[in-house]
């Protein structure tokens, strides 16, 4: 297993496991200045095929693929999981040699935040929709530490999931308000054989609370049957999608929203488009899902 690997890839050219932000723009900007394309996948770890899809998108696309992984305080709630979430880093390691990524950043909490850090980044408004309105803060950790990793590695095309719509829908508002030279790469949800989206958070749920979560890709479905078949209303599929999740009573619905996919505002009718998203406990896990009609 070691040997094929080698074979496929000399030595010299194994991931690169780097912790210091210094080296890490260092080793970025020999790559880009080789004129190559620099591809840079965000993270917070706990890595499963939703990620790994990320990845595979970038190596398609660029000559050096950087992932980081990093479980960014900052956007974190002081009443959220920043301590228990799952961390393995040599698992992780060992799936991104696999699909030969080039650098593996990993910087520790003082190096991306050293004492006395005072300068965020918030997108407004946006910040405060959906997943924003129940976790107050959390859009401004993520474009915070978004902004930062684009600084550091400057790539020309980053990469993220749908699977966190809103999160989309910030970033590029962020990218776009500052004219920041990177193209964001939005990745399709890739779920489990029965729907259930692929989460780092589905090892905190029981065997019950699996069977349960999979009441969200239900609620979705049922809209898209309902689009597909001509309905445009959005409180009328809003409420039949609700009616599923409320079928469900373990499930606590924190929102189901139908709204436009760049500005997050409720939309009426949904002929031009929308983004149907979803979030729910269950116990104490909250999870996300949504759908774009088009
Ligand atoms: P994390 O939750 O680790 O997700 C990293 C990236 O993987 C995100 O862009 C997310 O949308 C994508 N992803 C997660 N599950 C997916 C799935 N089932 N299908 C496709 N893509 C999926 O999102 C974050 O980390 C952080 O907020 C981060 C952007 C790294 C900033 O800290």
């Amino acid at each position: 297993m070691l040997l094929g690997r080698s074979l496929r890839r000399p030595l010299a050219e194994h991931m690169k496991r780097i912790n210091s932000v210094a080296e890490m723009k260092a080793v970025c900007r020999q790559f880009t200045s080789a004129g190559h394309a620099l591809g840079l996948v965000p993270t917070m770890g706990a890595l499963h095929e939703g990620h790994l899809s990320l990845v595979r998108a970038s190596k398609s696309k660029c000559k050096f693929t950087t992932v980081s992984v990093f479980v960014n305080p900052l956007q974190f709630g002081p009443t959220e999981d920043f301590g228990k979430y799952p961390r393995n880093i040599e698992r992780d390691a060992a799936m991104l040699e696999g699909l030969a990524v080039d650098v593996l950043f990993t910087p520790p909490v003082e190096e991306m935040y050293p004492a006395g850090t005072k300068t965020y980044v918030v997108v407004d408004d946006l910040s405060g929709r959906l997943d924003g309105a129940s976790r107050p803060g959390h859009f401004r950790g993520v474009t915070t530490v978004v902004a930062k990793l684009f600084e550091i590695v400057r790539p020309d095309f980053a990469y993220f999931g749908q699977k966190d719509a809103a999160q989309v829908a910030v970033l590029r508002k962020m990218v776009r308000d500052l004219d920041m030279d990177v193209h964001l790469v939005v990745c399709p949800i890739v779920r489990e054989k029965d729907g259930l989206a692929l989460s780092s958070r589905n090892v905190y749920l029981s065997d019950e609370q699996r069977r349960q979560a999979l009441v969200l890709h239900r609620a979705l479905m049922r809209v898209q049957m309902l689009a597909d078949r001509g309905e445009r209303n959005a409180a009328t599929l809003s409420q039949a999608g609700e009616q599923v999740i409320a079928e469900q009573p373990e499930a606590r619905l924190d929102y189901f929203a139908i709204v436009n996919p760049d500005t997050l505002e409720p939309v009426i009718d949904i002929s031009r488009g929308a983004l149907v998203a979803v979030a729910a406990f269950f116990g104490p896990t909250r999870l996300i899902d949504n759908i774009l009609l088009t």
